[in-house]
């Protein structure tokens, strides 16, 4: 069945038409594409390789995933320097296995959200060697943000910014007739040109990318540096020193400037066009929960990653105020609060929490905090399997361009993006169809006991906590409809809150097991001892423990 837009299988709202809001409460599960699953046993995974497993995402009880880049790339980023935006790379499969893909999910209820890359092209893109084919001052050119240089010469680059991967964000073109020339700005790699959202061409063609996939059926578009895309006025120099701070709270005239909330009410329009509720999704680093909150107004876009979130610690105290202000911040203009915990960028917080086991122990409470919470949950591909970041990848192994543009002394994001174990005693633990294949990057042998197949029927594994997590947290009305109320005192060690007056959540930060008394039955904790509980009466739960209550009369 195909709409106006020739869509096909939408996932459309309840029958009497009004609109379900999917995206407010929904666990959208990341796919980073390249390390999920191998169909072709190429040691890279692919779109082949996700419709494959999306039995078991369905099974896991998720509601939408959201992919990676997967379009045609020199793969310098990740994918994350897209050459041809409306094609798969041939690494990844082809346009066939994008539609095949996006329908195989929507006939098993799951939304598909892809990644969209707008702040910066690859230089391959084919507008970028227009540009520096061309001369200066014209209109190729006029697509990125070139400059001459300063100083005479103008050997020096127009102003002191920095890339967010290392080194200066210019690098100096050399001109057609072979002369030094203009600098062009990228504030990430070199080979990932910024692309200048002053000009209208831009506007058109993005917008023209949006509908291109979403006539293809997908639900939503991630936006990748979102708040990166309009830079202020005269590119002025930061004037400060320590500028790499994607993650940070600093002002730049490089981030969040207020110019780019024009593009998103346009963009939101798009969207609102399409049947079916299609989102946007801002990654966007704003340093605090209000200006983050700017891309989450009612005419903007749907939901921001909760970065704040991410960046605290294990701590009670911190946590609690970053969920308050996350909901209150977000609740002004009406919109969810997101909770992750990691994704493709960062250390996964197995490893931040401790690592071994008190990371891991950490990992399960955290992940009951995350689904009782009012939002939205991202989970990234691994996490329900527990896996702690891999520290010891050899120097050769490493493709993050971070690791070069450091002069090799940060190692980069690859730790977390090692291909998922999915079966078997060695590598390439069945993440490629080929037992011969080598993944692109080597999977730990100490991973075997943390497979899907180790774990899926083991009712103590992560694996079974999740799966149980998301079923109750599909079958309980409150965990989709009431505010948090706090029970615990701010200060406290443990995180006690409740979710209307039937669902209570208690997490303990330790170091002391703390005594609880709530009349009701224990429905699920983090330790796997303690959920046959019967729950009646008090209940004493260990440091670094979660656990969720029927409440039967009132905690
Ligand atoms: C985002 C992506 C990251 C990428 C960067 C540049 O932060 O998540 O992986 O390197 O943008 O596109």
């Amino acid at each position: 069945m195909t709409d106006q837009h020739g869509t096909t299988a939408v996932l459309t709202g309840p029958a009497n038409g009004m609109p379900t809001q999917w995206w407010r409460t929904a666990v959208i599960y990341q796919i980073y594409v390249r390390s999920f699953a191998d169909a072709d046993s190429d040691g890279i995974g692919d779109l082949a390789g996700v419709r494959g497993k999306l039995d078991y995402l369905a099974e896991l009880g998720v509601d939408a995933v959201w992919l990676t880049p997967f379009y045609v790339s020199p793969m310098v980023d990740g994918g994350y320097d897209v050459a041809d935006y409306r094609a798969v790379d041939p690494i990844f499969g082809d346009l066939d296995d994008a539609k095949g893909l996006i329908g195989d999910a929507h006939e098993r209820g799951l939304r598909v959200i892809v990644d969209i890359v707008p702040n910066h092209t690859s230089s391959a893109h084919r507008w970028f060697r227009e540009a520096v084919a061309a001369p200066a001052g014209s209109p190729a050119r006029e697509r990125y943000l070139l400059r001459d240089g300063k100083g005479g010469g103008g050997g020096v680059a127009p102003n002191d910014w920095e890339s967010v991967f290392g080194g200066p964000a210019w690098t100096r073109v050399t001109e057609p007739d072979g002369t030094a020339g203009q600098w062009y700005l990228h504030l990430f790699d070199p080979e990932q040109p910024d692309l200048n959202w002053e000009n209208p061409e831009v506007h058109a063609e993005f917008e023209d990318i949006l509908r291109f996939w979403l006539d293809l059926g997908v639900d939503g578009f991630r936006i990748d540096v979102a708040h990166g895309m309009v830079k202020a006025e005269g590119l002025p120099d930061t004037g400060t020193i320590d500028q790499i701070a994607l993650l940070g709270s600093a002002e730049l005239p490089y981030f969040d400037q207020d110019g780019v909330h024009e593009i998103y009410r346009r963009w939101r329009g798009i969207l609102d066009s399409y049947p079916g509720e299609r989102i946007g999704v801002a990654e966007a680093w704003a340093p605090d929960a209000d200006r983050l909150a700017h891309y989450l107004r009612p005419d903007e876009l749907h939901q921001a990653f909760n970065f704040h979130y991410v960046q605290t610690d294990w701590s009670a105290a911190d946590l609690r105020s970053v969920i308050d202000a996350s909901l209150e911040s977000a609740g002004r203009v009406g919109a969810p609060s997101t909770w992750v915990l990691s994704n493709h960028d960062l250390a996964r917080h197995v490893t931040r929490y401790g690592d071994g086991e008190v990371g891991l122990r950490r990992a399960r409470a955290a992940a009951l905090l995350n689904l009782a919470l009012p939002g939205s949950v991202y989970v990234y591909q691994g996490e329900e399997l527990g896996l702690p970041e891999v520290t010891d990848l050899p120097d050769e192994a490493i493709a993050d361009p971070r690791w070069e543009r450091s002069g090799r002394t940060e190692r980069g994001r690859d730790g977390c993006r090692v291909p998922i174990p999915w079966s078997g005693e060695s590598a390439p633990f069945g993440f490629s169809t080929d037992a011969s294949a080598s993944p692109w990057l080597p999977q730990p042998d100490r991973w075997a006991g943390l497979s899907v197949a180790a774990q899926q029927d083991d009712p103590s594994s992560i694996l079974s906590l999740y799966r149980d997590a998301l079923r109750l947290r599909a079958e309980l009305d409150e965990l989709k409809t009431a505010p948090l109320h706090w029970f615990s005192e701010p200060g406290a060690q443990v995180l006690m809150f409740g979710r209307g007056d039937r669902f209570t959540c208690a997490v303990n930060f330790g170091p002391d097991p703390v005594e609880l008394d709530v009349t009701g039955d224990v429905l699920l904790a983090s330790d796997p001892r303690l959920r046959s509980h019967g729950g009646r009466g008090s209940v004493t739960l260990p440091a670094d423990t979660a656990m969720w209550w029927r409440v039967t009369e009132g905690a």
